[in-house]
């Protein structure tokens, strides 16, 4: 036997000089519940080690994760259901909690890179990511608003805008408000290959924003295709989109693949709750070893060619990463 690739393995030494991938807190992204209010630290009950917390009760948490070295966070807010309406107007209105707890972490972290969400779901009676009207989800009269709330959040000091809701033509007419009010370096991280998906379940808990009725399948993707999310990516990308994110990323790290390989633009994968809480669940009856099943999760995502992972490992992934 002249070719043994046992001995490329044969120590630590040699199995590090030929790894391929490489994982480190740079590669984390990690998504954060917001909640108006003072005191606040409640524990997401399908998310274990996951809270809605209040200003006060982030910022010297903030301090924790960006010791591990987390530079990027994700920032979700959980509305009042009574602040709720069928626009989302309350997504742009001065008053909402959400954009002042963005200038507030910005302003005491301003090295630390924020990213918001847009979508209507978290501010929508209906619970969905469109206006609804007669039952239907109507593209052309959402993407007034996506651009209002991003709008709004720029001006509250936001590095990254997430459009999540999936609505055709939303990165264009987002980068197109963005520059007429002055924001061009505001980034878009585009949801682009955004799934109709069962892993969203525990963010749903997180947020109490599940549709009213009906399912989110005429406009998140098909888990059944794949060459759609090229049709995605490229008019993404033609809108101006400086990441292209695919999501769940576990199920999808075909998707990651493809989108790597076919696009110079970075891709970035999101390790939703549901792919969390699996493994949340399986290490809390002893199933498995949840240091290490977490790291070769992001490994895997890295590996299909993820540049960032939008992950609620994120902390405790910085942590094993720290030694
Ligand atoms: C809202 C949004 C969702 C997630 C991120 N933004 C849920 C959905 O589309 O229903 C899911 C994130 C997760 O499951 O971790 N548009």
């Amino acid at each position: 036997m002249h070719i043994r690739p046992r001995r490329n393995r044969k120590n630590a030494a040699i199995r590090a000089m030929v790894e391929e991938t490489q994982l480190g807190p740079q590669h984390l992204i990690y998504p954060v519940f917001l909640k108006d209010g003072k005191n606040i630290k409640e524990e997401v009950h399908s998310m274990p080690g996951n809270y809605r917390w209040s200003l006060d009760q982030l910022l010297p948490e903030f301090e924790r994760w960006m010791e591990l070295g987390i530079r990027t966070y994700d920032l979700f807010p959980a509305v009042d259901e009574a602040l709720k309406d069928e626009t989302a107007t309350y997504s742009y209105a001065d008053e909402n909690f959400y954009l002042h707890v963005i200038r507030a972490v910005k302003e005491r972290f301003p090295e630390a890179v924020l990213m918001s969400d847009v979508a209507l779901d978290p501010y929508s009676s209906d619970g969905h990511d469109g206006v609804v009207i007669d039952g239907q989800i109507v593209n052309d009269v959402t993407l007034p608003i996506l651009a209002k709330m991003s709008v709004a959040q720029a001006q509250a000091g936001i590095d990254i805008i997430g459009p999540s809701d999936m609505m055709d033509g939303r990165v264009g007419v987002i980068r197109d408000a963005l520059d007429d009010h002055g924001f061009t370096d505001v980034s878009i991280m585009s949801y682009t290959a955004k799934y109709a998906s069962a892993f969203y379940g525990p963010f749903r808990d997180a947020l109490n924003s599940a549709p009213k009725s009906g399912d989110k399948k005429t406009y998140q993707m098909n888990p059944a295709n794949k060459r759609e999310a090229l049709i995605e990516a490229e008019l993404d990308i033609a809108e101006g989109a400086d990441f292209i994110m695919v999501k769940p990323a576990l199920c999808y790290l075909d998707i990651i693949h493809l989108l790597k390989e076919n696009f110079a633009t970075p891709v970035t994968a999101y390790n939703v709750s549901g792919e969390c809480s699996m493994i949340y669940a399986a290490a809390k009856n002893g199933w498995l070893d949840y240091d290490r099943a977490v790291m070769e999760t992001l490994l895997s995502i890295r590996r299909a060619g993820a540049d960032g992972i939008l992950t609620y490992f994120a902390p405790h992934a910085a942590t094993l990463m720290k030694g």
